[in-house]
């Protein structure tokens, strides 16, 4: 069927403008502050921002870590971490390469602690791109205790060697 070409471009700015708005409205929307009751079972970390993930591998961490990131990150970055059908990028692939492709445990360690920094950066400053909130910034609503913790989560949720990584992930 060939709609006159009027039709078309009404119908392909009212799709950009659907997908602008709901991606702005996502993302202006006042991140919620996670409640003090999942807060005060993380160990206290203090002021100085660490370079690596100091929680890494503690489970129960990972557990806490887990109803922060389906509180704030969820929405955008699907339940769970799976991102398949989500705005945002599968975060529980983040580490994917550096464990699948690198051998060396020094050169891995230091690939992760790489990850460890952009994941912070990208959390506490958010995304802007040419005018537009594509994630808001956390570091006024998140500690570095709750986003350590999230980041422990979603590294507990990367996919094990041999699994089958979702479509579209990189390693
Ligand atoms: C309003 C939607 C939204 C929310 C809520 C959101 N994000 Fe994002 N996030 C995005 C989008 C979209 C991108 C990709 C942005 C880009 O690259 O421009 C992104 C990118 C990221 C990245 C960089 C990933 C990469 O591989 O480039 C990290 C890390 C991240 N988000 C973590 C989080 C965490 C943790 C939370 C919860 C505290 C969160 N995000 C909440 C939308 C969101």
């Amino acid at each position: 069927m060939t709609l006159p070409l009027i039709k078309r471009l009404q119908a392909l700015a009212a799709t950009v403008l659907l997908g602008l708005g709901c991606s702005l409205s996502l993302a202006t929307e006042a991140p919620p502050t996670p409640p003090a009751a999942l807060l005060k079972d993380l160990p206290p970390l203090g002021e100085t921002w660490r370079v690596d993930n100091p929680y890494r591998g503690d489970a129960r961490v990972a557990a806490i870590g887990r109803s922060l990131y389906n509180e704030s990150c969820a929405r955008c970055h699907g339940p769970e971490g799976d991102a398949t059908r989500y705005v945002g990028n599968d975060l529980r692939m983040l580490d994917i390469y550096c464990h699948r492709r690198i051998e060396d445990p020094a050169v891995r360690a230091h690939c992760v602690r790489d990850n460890d920094d952009f994941f912070k950066l990208s959390v506490l400053e958010g995304k802007r791109r040419a005018g537009v909130t594509h994630m808001p910034a956390w570091k006024d609503v998140l500690s570095q205790e709750a986003i350590w913790a999230i980041r422990t989560f979603l590294e507990s949720r990367r996919p094990a060697k041999g699994d089958k990584l979702p479509s579209g992930a990189g390693g």
